[in-house]
């Protein structure tokens, strides 16, 4: 069979490179092969029907998705996240990692529908990382904790839901004081996610999380069916709490890499980056755009989100 490159097929049906290897990456293209980076195309193959307009929908509907609600969580931009994945992901690009994973809205997206060999999760929030092990190592007990939890909040009335929800953050508290590491933390933690204002994980100077009562008239606190699925695709995956940093030795020319940080703020007054009690400001910034530049030399496919506050200088770097 002859074939042909992805600028050939590019100039021959007059879109670009790029194009063409979104078309190869989304199995669209019959006959495609993928050679080291390059994709290599049947030269009688047909252009497939430009679908700019009509999202492209993965094969396989997303099994498993994000359990728990997170600021800056990516869900609501997912589509011009996927843009960015590595043409050969699942295929050459057999890794992945995500060191700020939050809620994991592209984690499970990867998860979902890519065939990942070996995959790393990290956040500094000790907390959210054992909600992880707990999901992937422990989830028939989680989710009966959760359903207890479930019940006596729904069945209350507004007053006692008040006080039951004090109650249950004053025990989380307790727990997390005492670096507990019981199911009932864990259940806790969706518990106040799913029931708090806006989802929201904030906590003060001694790390007691401070987060008010949300006003949900029926908040979904234990989707048993998610958390299953979640568990299944979490099997094998490295859990890590602790400092993106951690990520280095695991990244390698084989990895795609998301970076989601905190974001620098906006102005002095619109910063929400105190989702752990140490702050993210410039100085980690910086760090962080010189260790994914390091990253990125060494063949590691990269992508990172931040705010675009206009007022960085690149020569700071
Ligand atoms: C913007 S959120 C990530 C949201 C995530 N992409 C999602 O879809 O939900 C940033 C995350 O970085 C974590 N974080 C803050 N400082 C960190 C650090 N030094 N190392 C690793 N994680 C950190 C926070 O706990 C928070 O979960």
């Amino acid at each position: 069979m002859d074939l042909m490159t992805a600028r050939e097929a590019a100039e021959l049906w007059g879109i670009s490179q790029r194009r063409v290897a979104i078309f190869c990456a989304e199995e669209r293209i019959e006959g495609v092969q993928l050679k080291g980076n390059m994709w290599l195309i049947p030269q009688d193959a047909q252009k497939p029907v430009d679908a700019r307009s009509v999202r492209f929908q993965p094969k396989t509907p997303a099994a498993a998705k994000p359990f728990l609600k997170w600021a800056g969580g990516k869900a609501q931009i997912l589509d011009n996240i996927r843009m960015k994945y590595p043409v050969g992901l699942g295929k050459t690009v057999t890794k992945y990692a995500e060191p700020f994973v939050g809620g994991g809205a592209v984690l499970f997206d990867i998860l979902s529908n890519y065939n990942i060999s070996e995959v790393y999760i990290g956040d500094i929030n000790r907390e959210l990382m054992l909600t992880y092990q707990t999901v992937r190592d422990d989830v028939d007990s989680l989710i009966s904790s959760l359903q207890s939890l479930e019940e006596e909040y729904l069945s209350a009335d507004e007053t006692k839901r008040k006080e039951l929800y004090y109650q249950n953050r004053n025990k989380f508290n307790e727990l997390k004081l005492e670096q507990s590491e019981a199911i009932e933390l864990t259940a806790l933690f969706i518990f106040l996610n799913r029931t708090c204002f806006n989802g929201l994980y904030r906590v003060n100077a001694k790390g007691g999380f401070n987060v008010p009562q949300g006003s949900y008239k029926n908040p979904s606190i234990c989707d048993a069916e998610n958390l299953l699925a979640v568990s299944k695709v979490l099997q094998g995956v490295k859990i890590v709490c602790g400092d993106y940093k951690m990520s280095a030795s695991f990244i390698d020319e084989n990895t795609f890499a998301y970076f989601d940080p905190p974001y620098r703020p906006l102005s002095a007054s619109s910063s929400f980056t105190s989702y752990a009690k140490d702050g993210f400001g410039d100085k980690e910034q910086i760090e962080l755009a010189q260790f994914i530049d390091k990253l990125s030399e060494s063949g590691a496919f990269v992508v990172a989100s931040n705010s675009d506050p206009k007022n960085a200088k690149r020569q700071l770097l």
